[in-house]
């Protein structure tokens, strides 16, 4: 008689088995299974812009695939693409870098990972406020460093240079900002930022601005970049850029690291042993995104101001929930603990039974340190934002 072979259990590395899987494509499969089981789903839980890529950077890319730009190009990227990161910086933030402390790397991702291995050894410190986008603490815990987060519920989530002071320790080696931030949507106002960067430049500690959200900034906040700063309050700064979210590129997977040079050489080093360089044809079409018209994003920036206005209002309506008014990125972070009593006792639960019940998909704060809190995207129709708001506060209504 056969007997099936035992299975094998892999033998996961330690620098692997120390990370979770990520929440927010946990919320995304999620989704597609129930899509595909024929629900009519409502999804809040997608970090991505519901536009499609602007036209002339398509055009962009297909020129480049028949004028044959489809070889490696060069680890930190075309120089065309160089150029056109130092451009747009010089342009609009009166920043002066160099060649050698740019490089293109594969969506912003891979420009925080880079930037996060090269510098963290095994027991370094590396804060980050709470919430915080969930990749943050994989990374650095990949990296054996260990995630120290700052709590800024008291400040609305907004993080500032008295609490980080406080969080500071000899073991303190890197901070990641992110303004505006993923979940939260709060924005550094640009003197509090100033005034953090004072202090870590006092302290010797090097820097991470996540500057992916960069463009999308609701009035009275501003648009503000680390790269507007004086010179010397940069000599520790990476920046973290991407084309994900400003233009519409998430599939493109399109980013960029500013940061000094010996940084920048450290950062080529693993990204020429790993993907070698970002993707010759989507770096094309980058160039363009930078130097091409801007009108898309702002476009894009009117339509989600429509939407925050109106989520925000509506969300009023939600019996237990309550919520800050994000000032960036697109979007909305409630606190339901409103809602949880009985056996609801968790955000997660809320959101499982949301899924379950109302086949509408949120984000459970949890995955971003902070439970009781759902994130809800906005970079959706306002037609499925009004049916969306509808059936959860059906639901809600049912707690009551
Ligand atoms: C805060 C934050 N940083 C960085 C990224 C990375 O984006 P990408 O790798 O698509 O450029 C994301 C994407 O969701 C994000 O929310």
């Amino acid at each position: 008689m056969m007997t099936k072979p035992a299975g094998l259990s892999f033998p996961v590395s330690n620098n692997v088995s120390r990370m979770q899987p990520s929440s927010t494509l946990a919320a995304m499969q999620a989704a597609d299974a129930l899509r595909a089981a024929g629900a009519n789903v409502v999804d809040f839980g997608a970090g991505e812009p519901d536009f499609d890529t602007p036209d002339n950077i398509k055009r962009a890319a297909v020129e480049a695939m028949r004028a044959g730009q489809t070889k490696y190009t060069p680890t930190a990227g075309t120089r065309q693409l160089q150029q056109a990161i130092i451009d747009l910086y010089a342009r609009e933030f009166g920043a002066d870098y160099g060649r050698s402390q740019v490089m293109a790397t594969s969506g912003g991702k891979q420009a925080i990972f880079n930037a996060v291995v090269s510098l963290i050894n095994p027991g370094d410190e590396v804060l980050m406020g709470k919430p915080y986008w969930v990749t943050f603490p994989e990374i650095v815990v990949f990296a054996g460093g260990v995630p120290v987060f700052i709590e800024t519920e008291a400040a609305g989530f907004l993080l500032n240079a008295d609490q980080i002071e406080q969080a500071i320790t000899p073991r303190t080696r890197l901070i990641i900002l992110n303004s505006p931030s993923n979940p939260s949507g709060r924005v550094i106002p640009p003197a509090e930022f100033k005034r953090i960067m004072e202090l870590l430049s006092e302290r010797g500690i090097y820097v991470i601005s996540d500057e992916c959200y960069l463009r999308y900034v609701y009035p009275p906040a501003e648009v503000f970049s680390a790269a507007n700063l004086p010179m010397e309050l940069r000599s520790r700064l990476c920046i973290a850029g991407s084309f994900s979210k400003t233009y519409a590129m998430t599939g493109w997977r399109m980013g960029y690291a500013l940061a000094p040079r010996q940084w920048t050489q450290a950062m080529l080093k693993i990204q020429s042993h790993s993907t070698s360089n970002p993707n010759s044809i989507a770096q094309r079409a980058a160039v363009e995104a930078f130097n091409g018209p801007q009108e898309s994003v702002g476009a894009m920036l009117a339509e989600y101001t429509v939407r925050r206005a109106w989520l925000l209002e509506a969300l009023k309506e939600v019996p237990g929930f309550t919520c800050n008014e994000p000032e960036g990125a697109f979007y909305a972070f409630p606190n339901v603990s409103g809602c949880l009593k009985g056996a609801l006792r968790t955000s997660g639960e809320f959101a499982q039974r949301l899924l379950d019940e109302e086949q509408t998909v949120v984000t459970d704060g949890a995955g971003f340190g902070c439970e009781g809190y759902l994130r809800m995207s906005y970079a959706t129709s306002m037609v499925q934002l009004q049916e969306g708001v509808k059936r959860i506060k059906r639901f809600a209504e049912k707690l009551e």
